[in-house]
């Protein structure tokens, strides 16, 4: 494929910005616009598809990627070493339903480990929504128990199957969001009757219990019940969450730097 040198330094502004530019975000700059270009042309090959909805961006993009009013909020900068309560105040808030579902654990007498699941359990929707079990799971689990990052896993999948015996029935709101006849996919299915015979079974489906009651829009709730359970569960790195190297720093740089174009 042939990339047009003039049209590709015209994407990148004046001479002068050009030439401060470090050779590395020119080469990332050209990487980019040659991935356009390339998924320009495959799709002018394919027949066209039938017209998409009126939205100019999918379900599944985090929380954090699109306006819920007219505009972008503002984000603040995130400190040098951003701690988990970094993350709650700055990228997080106002994280209304993970506080009430801690809450409510909380009150129920539920241990500090279940409470620190449902407080953690969907803050990765921030960045990303299909399969939000999974991702959640994987971006807490070097700073938590394996028993925490393990309910937030399998909360996903249970949340489609009821089990009376802690009082949780399907919840009416998913025939709106997910139509009367939905049924999960086989991943979510296997997923289900694989947690209910673990031994933490009951980690992920508590989990479900508090998300259910959650959702109330007046309750007022605030991070500061669950600060010295935190510090007591939550292996916060002394570098910061992002820049402490791990498998996952990259997810939480992503969530602290949501407007970074490449
Ligand atoms: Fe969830
Ligand atoms: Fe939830």
């Amino acid at each position: 494929m042939e990339t047009d040198r003039r049209a590709f330094l015209a994407t990148l502004g004046t001479a002068a910005a050009i030439e401060a530019m470090p050779s590395e975000a020119l080469a990332d700059a050209l990487e980019h616009h040659m991935i356009g270009q390339l998924d320009q042309a495959v799709s002018a090959q394919t027949p066209p598809q039938a017209a998409g909805p009126e939205r100019t961006y999918r379900r599944g993009v985090g929380g954090l990627f699109v306006s819920q009013g007219s505009s972008l909020k503002q984000l603040e900068p995130m400190p040098p070493r951003p701690t988990l309560l970094d993350f709650f105040k700055l990228r997080f808030a106002p994280a209304n339903h993970v506080l009430q579902s801690a809450t409510r654990a909380m009150k129920t007498g539920m241990s500090e480990e279940t409470t620190l699941a449902c407080l953690l359990h969907d803050v990765v929707l921030g960045l990303i929504k299909p399969d939000h079990g999974w991702w959640g799971a994987q971006m807490l689990e070097p700073y938590v128990s394996a028993k925490v990052s393990w309910g937030i896993r399998y909360h996903q999948a249970l949340r489609f199957y009821p089990d009376p015996s802690v009082g949780y029935e399907y919840p009416e709101m998913y025939y709106r969001i997910f139509g009367k006849d939905y049924a999960p996919p086989p991943h979510i299915e296997a997923a289900y009757k694989y947690a209910r015979n673990h031994k933490w079974y009951m980690e992920a489906r508590l989990i479900t219990v508090n998300d259910l009651y959650s959702f109330d829009p007046n309750a007022k709730v605030s991070i500061e019940p669950f600060i010295e359970l935190i510090g007591r569960h939550f292996k916060q790195p002394k570098e910061g969450l992002g820049n402490d190297n791990s498998p996952v720093a990259h997810m939480w740089r992503t969530i602290a730097n949501p407007d970074q174009p490449l």
